[in-house]
């Protein structure tokens, strides 16, 4: 029962408002994982630090705001709490939390550190300190096999440090490597005995090619940095976040962010290829399935397309022109006063299987906007996020079960009377 898991995540299961957990990472604590990441709903400045949990990866629960925004203080207004990394430590069972923390002009460069006895816990916040004395903006976590931690940082006078922490890893206590070149958002992710060391250029939020490099310790030598996807394609227009392991691999997960306003920035996910030792290569794909229980992967099914224009529309349901969408039309005015409501049936499924579907879509407001999504008469909220513009589709996604057969009914309006976006078309897994 596994989905089609896509590179845009939707809205959490339990809340219908699409996750916010921008440069994220993820731990994983009795048998779940946790993704805790920055909450981007009102902008760049600090707003909270989210958790969501899951256990297949593709659905996602919202658990609580780990760190909320406090009246004053490196959590105040207008500050800069970013790229939050959770990891425990055994020896004191505690679960501890490095951020970026800076002021609105980036010109403090610090780590603050927090900690909790549970992982997706309020967190107890204890400040903020520039390691071992030298500047920090996008900081990375990376807990050894021996138990050993270390924090990744970027220190834009010197270069990309890797720092070991102390045994209770509240502070750093000496510099184990140094390279002399900047490189941000960084992640280690270690394999066979190999580290690899991820990471991007600097180009403010706008994507470039991300590199790797790999030693056989910390302290190096490393390898020269090294692209990891096609060359020019800007990382599939993404940002590295955290290299989940996965089995054999290993997951990407990088943020693409839309700096005009960031609560749109979406999750490109992707599976690393390992080829002998240190070879690493991550392909683009629309979609692929993990297996949670065998850290697995596989490629993702084939899709059928169903046009708008091609569903029974009724309320105040139109159709309008889309220079951009398939067909170049698109269906406008679903909800509403008047209950637009587009209707798809003969939806094909080879299987009887929970799966994902693939809604494009259009909202030319600066907030998410939703809808009822009904798949064979059960209901969910599904946030829609804003489009570029009225012409470009954006993309959600839905889980949801489908049977065997060409009997499937899926359903788009509103029962509030507000408006749900116009809709392009959806794309449903045919396996
Ligand atoms: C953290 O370590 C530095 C030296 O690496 C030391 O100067 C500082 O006092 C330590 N901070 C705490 C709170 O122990």
């Amino acid at each position: 029962m596994v989905g089609t898991l896509l590179l845009l995540l939707s809205a959490a299961t339990n809340t219908g408002h699409h996750v916010q957990a921008h440069g994220a990472g993820i731990i994983e604590d009795s048998g779940k994982f946790y993704m805790i990441g920055e909450d981007k709903t009102d902008g760049s400045a600090f707003q909270n630090i989210n958790c969501y949990s899951s256990t297949n990866l593709v659905e996602w629960t919202f658990e609580n705001a780990l760190l909320t925004q406090q009246p004053s203080g490196d959590l105040g207004p207008n500050r800069v709490v970013e790229r939050p990394k959770v990891i425990y430590n055994d020896a004191t069972s505690t679960y501890v939390m490095y951020l970026h923390i800076d002021s609105s002009n980036y010109g403090e460069a610090k780590v603050g550190v927090a900690t909790s006895d549970t992982v997706c816990g309020d967190y107890n916040y204890h400040g903020s300190y520039r390691p071992l004395g030298f500047e920090s903006r996008d900081i990375g976590l990376f807990k050894d096999d021996d138990g050993s931690a270390y924090l990744l940082t970027e220190d834009r006078p010197n270069g990309l440090r890797i720092d070991a922490l102390s045994d209770d890893y509240l502070n750093t206590t000496r510099n184990v490597y140094l390279w002399n070149r900047n490189i941000e958002s960084p992640a280690i992710w270690k394999k066979n005995g190999y580290y690899f060391m991820f990471g991007s250029l600097l180009t403010g939020w706008d994507p470039n090619d991300n590199v790797y490099s790999y030693a056989t310790s910390l302290s190096g030598p490393w390898s020269p940095w090294k692209e990891f996807a096609d060359d020019g394609a800007n990382t599939y227009s993404s940002q590295t976040s955290f290299i989940l392991p996965w089995g054999d691999s290993a997951i990407y997960m990088g943020d693409r962010w839309k700096s005009s306003n960031l609560m749109r920035s979406t999750y490109v996910w992707l599976p690393l290829e390992l080829t002998g030792t240190t070879d690493i290569w991550l392909k683009n794909r629309v979609n692929w399935v993990p297996d949670a229980k065998s850290r697995t992967w596989a490629p993702g099914p084939s899709e059928s397309r169903y046009e708008g224009e091609a569903a029974t529309l009724s309320g105040g349901a139109v159709k309008a022109s889309c220079s951009g969408c398939s067909g170049s039309s698109v269906i406008g005015y679903l909800g509403g006063p008047d209950a637009g409501r587009l209707e798809w049936t003969g939806v094909r499924s080879d299987a009887t299987t929970r799966t994902t579907l693939r809604i494009r879509h259009l909202n030319g407001d600066s907030k998410e906007r939703r809808a009822t999504v009904s798949v064979n008469g059960i209901e969910q909220q599904v946030a829609f996020l804003p489009s570029e513009n009225m012409n470009t589709p954006a993309s959600a996604s839905v889980h949801c079960d489908l049977k065997a057969g060409s009997a499937n009914t899926i359903v788009i309006s509103t029962s509030d009377g507000s408006w749900a976006p116009d809709i392009d078309q959806v794309f449903v897994p045919l396996s």
